[in-house]
């Protein structure tokens, strides 16, 4: 089944001679279950098409299909509502709050739903993640590849059936990259999410289903890896 599916997805910047086309007519079609790296350049556009696909922000023009809804017929606030069940978002900068704890991290997203936190679920993710043990300290008493991993486990904690993961390792070192990748592999697995992810890591690309390349906006390449273990 296609979960994501982004139809001739544009973004155009300024205007006139400052015109920048962040994307330039970009489509893909994302199987349920695949673990999909985005490779390119910087400045090639990747963090935008990660943007738009979760629906963060809204093309000049094209379509995003995320399981079967079309997102950007939505206004604001439903676009909001549905990103916050659907998707979970990664960044590099890993975005948690200083003053609440490894546990009120991970559901603030839920909460701000207006959903009841599941403590059970909640813990699950944090033994998953290996950082069960961490849940009532603040982000700035773990290391980097906890915060990292902290991250991950919000954005898994309201179950959304999609990770989009902007260099989710960008900051860790070669030992912690590979931990994260295995998480994510393992959580993508255990809880049937797609996994969309931005790398600058050739060898952690490998490692994914496929490798859809960006270039100037377009993209250059699509290569399915074969060895990964969702393929259809
Ligand atoms: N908010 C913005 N305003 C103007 N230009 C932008 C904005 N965001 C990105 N760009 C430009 O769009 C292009 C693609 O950026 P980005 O998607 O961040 O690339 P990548 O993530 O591959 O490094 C770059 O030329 C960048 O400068
Ligand atoms: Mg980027």
């Amino acid at each position: 089944m296609i979960i994501l599916e982004a139809n001739n997805l544009k973004k155009y910047y300024g205007s006139g001679e400052n015109q920048v086309k962040a994307l330039d007519g970009v489509s893909l079609r994302i199987e349920e279950g695949e673990l999909a790296a985005i490779v390119g350049c910087s400045g090639s556009g990747k963090s935008t098409l990660l943007h738009m696909l979760g629906g963060l922000d809204y093309p000049t023009s094209g379509t995003v299909t995320v399981a079967g809804k079309e997102i950007f017929r939505l206004n604001e606030t439903e676009l909001t509502i549905f990103r916050r069940r659907k998707i979970g978002f990664v960044f590099q900068s890993y975005n948690l709050v200083p003053i609440l704890s490894v546990y009120e991290n991970v559901v603030l997203p839920s909460e701000l739903d207006g959903k009841k936190p599941d403590p059970k679920f909640i813990r699950e993710i944090l033994h998953t993640l290996g950082i069960e043990d961490k849940a009532d300290c603040l982000p700035g008493q773990l290391s980097g590849g906890q915060q990292q991993r902290a991250a991950i486990a919000r954005a898994l904690a309201a179950r959304p059936s999609i990770i989009l993961a902007d260099e989710p390792t960008g900051n860790l070192d070669s030992r912690s990259t590979q931990e994260v990748l295995g998480l994510l592999k393992l959580t993508g697995k255990h809880f049937h999410q797609t996994i969309v992810m931005i790398t600058h890591n050739e060898a952690l690309a490998q490692l994914c289903d496929r490798i859809i390349h960006v270039e100037d906006g377009k993209i250059a390449d699509d290569t399915r890896t074969g060895g990964g273990s969702h393929e259809k």
